[in-house]
């Protein structure tokens, strides 16, 4: 099992270019269900996550083709719709066929997500969309089935107790598109990445209006065609590189940055003392040049995690690294998944003062962080580890990278890129275990 060994201390300086996103493409690729030609996608991230949705698609009767970070989706057998429990397992993501697959094929098995490190994640919310839209849902071994033979629009309220559904959103917009008549989504989710599902819909022959806004109006249409379509770039990932290099007190130039779907963050970031400011002012804020400095010593925050465009949880560990050098103390608040605080016991093991009170942490800031063998239990808690590993004094260990490699593309050599010491290697704790007990 492959861990990374940190040796902390460095400033990092140079330029990256932040990646397509992963949250952007497992729907789009998806959506290529509800296509009748090819749907070639670009920027994607060759991730883990991405290769298990390729899997899925090939299972579900597509054909999936490609080079390096471009795809082409095209749909040789439509009458495979079981999204089985062995794929969806790995990647609670895959629930996003269940729209495209119904609204294209009629039917749609797909196994019903489990919990996962972060907290219960239902998915109530998308079964009640589809219903709206007149499906018939039922539950079997495991697997949720959904049938219409065609989908009626409707206007359908998808808000939560934590507020809208991003990937319910995805699957009910998705399915919407090929139904007969008008559909509104009401509470919307309104993150970057729905957006961008929409414009490639769009693009391929769909009719909506609204994406990006609590409101989101479809017209149904018969058919849906080709697309050739470049993925939104990663604004977690780029928040991620903007911290893990401003977390060093370093100086770096990052490309294909979202300016525009960041500015939640940026502005916490701002009031830290962590300065992210664009070099050319011609360029589309969505997916522009920054640069990223940051004081000598940054101040505390408060913040809280909401949907769009509030703080994103995906950024909510990654923030509290940071906040572990502050000078004074921070509060932070996790209001879309209460529990997703796997991270607090690791920063704690690494020096870390943090105190947590239900969904609320308390950093202590402090002058330093010290190297320590640590265990990655999530995607981004994991980053979060890196990121502490970059400037703790000695060496830190990040066991269980998978879950890392689950989002970022080799997240080492893009810090190492700036100047960063990270190694990985095959890691097998109770291997070393064993091999000591022996006499
Ligand atoms: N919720 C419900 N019922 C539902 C669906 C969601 O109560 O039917 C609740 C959830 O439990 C949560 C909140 O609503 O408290 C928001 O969940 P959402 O449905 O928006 O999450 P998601 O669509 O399953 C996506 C991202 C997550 C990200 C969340 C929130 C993908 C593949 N995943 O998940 O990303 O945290 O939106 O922004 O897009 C990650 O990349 O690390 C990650 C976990």
């Amino acid at each position: 099992m492959d861990a990374l060994r940190i040796q902390g201390g460095t400033r990092l300086s140079g330029t990256l270019e932040v990646d397509g996103s992963k949250n952007a493409a497992l729907p789009a690729m998806a959506a290529a269900i509800l296509s009748t030609g090819e749907v070639t996608l670009r920027d994607i991230p060759t991730l883990s996550d991405i290769g298990n949705m390729v899997k899925l698609l090939r299972e579900l009767g597509c054909e999936v083709t490609g080079q390096d970070r471009d795809c082409t989706i095209r749909t040789i057998d439509a009458s495979a719709t079981h999204a089985r429990y062995d794929i969806v397992r790995t990647m609670r993501a895959s629930i996003c066929v269940l729209g495209p697959l119904l609204a294209a094929r009629g039917e749609a098995r797909v196994s019903m997500p489990g919990g996962c490190a972060i907290g219960d994640r239902p998915v109530d919310l998308h079964l009640r969309g589809l219903e709206a839209l007149g499906a018939t849902i039922e539950l079997d071994g495991g697997d949720i089935i959904a049938r219409a033979k065609r989908l009626r629009g409707a206007t359908i309220f998808l808000g939560g107790p934590f507020g809208s559904t991003v990937l319910g959103t995805a699957n009910v917009m998705s399915a919407a598109v090929l139904a007969e008549g008008r559909t509104v989504i009401e509470s919307a989710a309104c993150e970057p990445e729905i957006s961008g599902l929409a414009d490639m819909l769009n693009a391929m022959g769909a009719n909506i209006s609204g994406a990006g806004t609590p409101r989101i109006e479809i017209e149904g249409v018969e058919s849906l065609g080709s697309v050739d379509y470049r993925i939104i770039p990663d604004r977690i990932v780029a928040g991620t590189l903007a911290m893990g290099v401003a977390m060093t007190n370093g100086e770096a130039t990052l490309t294909n940055f979202p300016y525009d779907n960041l500015l939640a963050v940026l502005d916490r970031l701002n009031i830290a003392g962590v300065h992210v400011t664009r070099t050319n002012p011609e360029e589309d804020p969505k997916r522009c040049s920054v640069h990223v400095t940051s004081e000598r010593r940054l101040e505390p925050v408060l913040f809280t995690t909401q949907p769009y465009p509030g703080f994103p949880t995906d950024l909510q560990a990654q923030m509290m690294a940071i906040m572990c050098l502050a000078d004074g103390n921070s509060i932070v608040t996790e209001r879309i998944y209460p529990d997703r605080f796997l991270h607090v016991s690791e920063l704690t093991r690494m020096g870390a003062t943090l105190f947590r009170s239900g969904p609320t942490v308390v950093v202590q800031g402090g002058d330093q962080l010290i190297g320590a063998p640590v265990m990655a239990s999530d995607l981004r808690g994991s980053a979060a580890l890196v990121m502490a590993g970059l400037v703790a004094r000695g060496e830190t260990i990040v066991q269980r990278v998978y879950h890392l490699d689950r989002g970022y593309v080799r997240l080492e050599e893009q810090f190492n890129a700036l100047g960063a010491g990270i190694e990985r290697f095959d890691h097998n704790p109770a291997e070393s275990i064993e091999a000591a007990e022996i006499p």
